[in-house]
């Protein structure tokens, strides 16, 4: 019955709704950084012959959250799978970032309705950033009564206690901590490539952007200790490791929250990894307001820094930056690329855009195609604003109608698509170094993999080069890809 799942679970132990006020002050509380993750006793073999999956949205953040998931049910004895028919726990680790992908994740649900009456004792269990909204738990707690277990981004590390109350209770189990916890720095976690991975270097946001919800589902900033990151770092370069991606929400604030390490930011983080023997080295998502010269400094000196920066704008304009609470007018950001081009010669620039913001004008959306233009992104991630309940943008009353925010976003995709293709034939005839990633999703006779400056590449050769950084000469430019033809005695490569 549903009834009998939800009547008991009293919300007020779980959520404060989204408050600007109460979140601005939680950052003078400090963060505890904890080494003591273990399973309980009883829980070490409960998984044993049993397996899981963990279908993951959204972005970086929760694909390592996944891993970390992985590790901790692999540590309880599961082996994954990737069949949901197989699967004994089935995770689905949400995004909350728009509107769209809240509704995946409820027709996933609904889409898994159906197994759950065949296999009872399936555990079926939410958690990532919708799990730490309000009105998403009362949906799932009135209408989805197929979910056990609801848990939410600073619970993950209780997720065998967790699944202990849901095996072997009758109700909808709910842990959703709407204050951060601490940094727990010990748990497990199973990666899922064995040649690039992902390394956190902080979590949470405090930039507040005024339509954004992930200051409210990820906390306040935390940065993990330089000295934990590094030793991960080694680790992964002992262990032949390629490729890295330092992560965080907004990276670079690293360190600020650091009270004994005076003016520690990324760029000296960044300047201690350079130096371990590790091919190549990314990091995302930045912010403009925070990226400092130090920073572009240690980028400029390159080695294992790759040359690919995503600098997300959100809009061209200064008045929207504004409402918007970037901390930055037009003006400063288009300073700040040009600074880091002259200093990143070679460096791609990737960027995010919002259209459609409140109120947004002709004009206004017009200085975000001009923007673009000027600095000629390799690429862009765009998206008509979705309103987020609880964040002072939703708020807003807005004049824009819909239809008007979809010509917008196909005026401005069609710009991109066409600075994309201009910025790929530069390539044409060049000879770059590739990470080969595995067989192309077309094509299993092509491999396909990254340049440095992020670029895919498509190419034939021996499946034995997967994993191994080789050298390809581009013989087509494409829009969103280069083919080429592997250089078994390269030439010295550029990028
Ligand atoms: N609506 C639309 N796009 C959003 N983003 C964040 N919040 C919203 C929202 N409410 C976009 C921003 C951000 C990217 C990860 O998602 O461009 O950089
Ligand atoms: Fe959201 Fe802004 Fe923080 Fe990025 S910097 S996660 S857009 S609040």
């Amino acid at each position: 019955m549903v009834e009998s799942k939800f009547s008991k679970v009293d919300f007020s132990k779980y959520f404060q709704p989204p408050s600007l006020r109460a979140a601005r002050r939680r950052r003078r509380e400090s963060v505890h950084i904890i080494n003591n993750f273990s399973i309980p006793d009883d829980m070490k073999a409960i998984g044993r012959g049993k397996k899981y999956l963990v279908e993951t949205y959204g972005c970086q953040m929760n694909e390592h959250d996944t891993e970390v998931m992985g590790g901790i049910l692999e540590e309880m004895g599961y082996q994954e799978t990737e069949d949901v028919y197989d699967a004994d726990v089935i995770l689905i680790n949400t995004c909350a970032i728009r509107e769209n992908a809240e509704n995946k994740v409820f027709g996933e649900i609904g889409h898994l309705k159906p197994l759950k009456r065949e296999k009872p004792g399936l555990i079926l269990g939410v958690c990532g950033c919708m799990a730490q909204e309000e009105t998403v738990v009362n949906k799932i707690l009135q209408k989805y009564p197929q979910v056990d277990l609801i848990f939410g981004t600073h619970n993950i590390h209780r997720l065998p206690q967790l699944l202990k109350e849901a095996l072997f209770s009758k109700e909808m189990v709910v842990e959703v901590w709407s204050k951060e916890g601490d940094i727990v720095e010990n748990l497990p976690q199973s990666r899922r490539g064995h040649f690039q991975a992902w390394v956190n270097i902080m979590y949470g946001c405090d930039k507040f952007c005024t339509y954004c919800i992930v200051p409210y589902t990820r906390g306040k900033e935390r940065s993990r200790r330089p000295e934990e990151i590094i030793e991960e770092v080694r680790d992964l370069a002992r262990r032949g490791y390629k490729e890295i991606t330092l992560l965080g929400q907004n990276v670079n604030a690293y360190g600020k929250d650091l009270q004994d390490l005076e003016d520690y930011g990324l760029g000296n983080l960044m300047d201690e990894i350079r130096k371990i023997g590790i091919p190549r080295v990314r990091f995302t998502t930045s912010h403009p307001k925070d990226f400092d010269d130090h920073l572009i400094e240690v980028l400029g000196k390159g080695g294992n820094l790759c040359e690919h920066i995503h600098l997300p704008v959100q809009s061209g304009n200064s008045e929207i930056l504004k409402i918007m609470g970037r901390g930055y007018t037009r003006e400063r950001y288009l300073s700040l690329f040009n600074k880091i081009k002259k200093a990143v010669p070679n460096a791609s620039f990737t960027t995010d855009i919002i259209v459609g913001f409140p109120n947004e004008t002709e004009e206004q959306f017009e200085d975000t195609l001009s923007l673009v233009r000027e600095c000629r992104f390799d690429g862009a991630y765009t998206f008509i604003y979705s309103p987020r309940a609880g964040t002072p943008a939703a708020r807003m009353t807005d004049n824009v109608p819909m239809e008007v925010k979809k010509e917008r976003l196909l005026r401005l995709n069609k710009l991109i698509d066409e600075l994309a293709s201009a910025s790929n034939a530069r390539y044409q005839d060049q000879v770059v170094e590739v990470l080969v990633e595995g067989e192309s999703r077309k094509n299993s006779e092509v491999l396909s993999g990254h340049t440095r400056t992020n670029k895919v590449v498509n190419f034939r050769g021996p499946k034995s080069l997967i994993g191994e950084l080789v050298h390809v000469k581009i013989t087509d430019a494409k829009m969103w890809s280069l083919d080429g033809e592997w250089q078994r005695e390269p030439e010295a490569a550029g990028r």
